[in-house]
């Protein structure tokens, strides 16, 4: 059964309860669109009902910036291979983005994204132009770079459009894996390209969605393994902006 789910779709089903979180010091989540100091956009993966377990990690830098706030792309997160999730979701995150920049593009408001797996391919391909694939329909545009350019961070999990090579993949021995639906060189070249500094990429080995792996806990252990990683990136790209 795990197998046949793994190809057709980013369906975790159940098997997301699998994943246990460890214990940090975080501070709750404040659900607002003000412009903040820190403002988080979290995109959460397939089957997740909001904020999903980007949760640790948007907590981590709750707790590490006062005044942070946070919204969730509002999107499906549904089978992207049955139903029109994927589409939704970048056009949601076109506008969503949009608004962050024309609400609060003239304060010193930073934004940071969190986004795992379908949600990492829909806020990466808003980035990079999505589409080009049997699965994810035809080619659309990248989102105007007068936007984009106002992403201070983002954090990936487990992109089901992962591609090898690139400077900012992160995890042991993931820089050389391909995810399940890859980008086109044209995608990718324009992803590293414009936005290549901002963007920490973490795939783990033998993931199913990002490295076309088979050990499908691989693609639910994120938190656990980078969320003080990702977080310590994160602080770090907000200290120095
Ligand atoms: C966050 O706030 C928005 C706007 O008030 C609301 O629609 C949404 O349901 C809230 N989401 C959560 C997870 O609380
Ligand atoms: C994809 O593009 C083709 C050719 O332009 C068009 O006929 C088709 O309707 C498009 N499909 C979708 C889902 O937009
Ligand atoms: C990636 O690199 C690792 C470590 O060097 C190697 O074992 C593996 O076979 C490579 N995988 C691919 C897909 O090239
Ligand atoms: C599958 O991945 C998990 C999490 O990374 C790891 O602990 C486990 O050893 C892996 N299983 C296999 C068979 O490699």
């Amino acid at each position: 059964m795990f197998p046949s789910t793994i190809t057709t779709s980013l369906l975790l089903g159940s098997q997301l309860a699998a994943a246990t979180l460890i214990q940090r010091e975080t501070t709750q989540l404040v659900n607002s669109t003000a412009c903040s100091n820190v403002h988080i956009l979290i995109a959460r993966g397939t089957t997740e009902s909001y904020p999903g377990s980007l949760e640790t990690l948007a907590e981590m830098i709750t707790a590490n910036n006062p005044d942070t706030t946070y919204e969730n792309l509002v999107y499906p997160a549904t089978d992207e291979t049955t139903t029109n999730s994927y589409h939704v979701g970048k056009k949601a995150a076109r506008k969503q983005l949009t608004s962050f920049v024309e609400r609060c593009g003239h304060t010193d408001s930073q934004l940071v994204v969190l986004a795992y797996s379908q949600g990492a391919m829909v806020i990466a391909d808003t980035l990079a132009g999505g589409g080009g694939d049997s699965t994810l329909g035809n080619l659309t545009a990248p989102i105007d770079y007068d936007i984009g350019k106002h992403i201070t961070a983002l954090v990936l999990y487990g992109d089901p459009r992962h591609a090898p090579y690139q400077p900012y993949n992160q995890g042991y021995e993931t820089f050389n894996v391909t995810g399940k639906y890859p980008r086109s060189g044209l995608q990718v070249r324009y992803l590293t390209e414009h936005y290549g500094h901002v963007i920490h990429d973490y795939c783990n080995a033998n993931d199913p969605v990002c490295a076309s792996g088979t050990n499908i806990t691989a693609h639910l252990v994120y938190p656990e393994i980078w969320d003080t990683t990702a977080a310590g990136w994160v602080q770090s790209v907000l200290d120095q902006n």
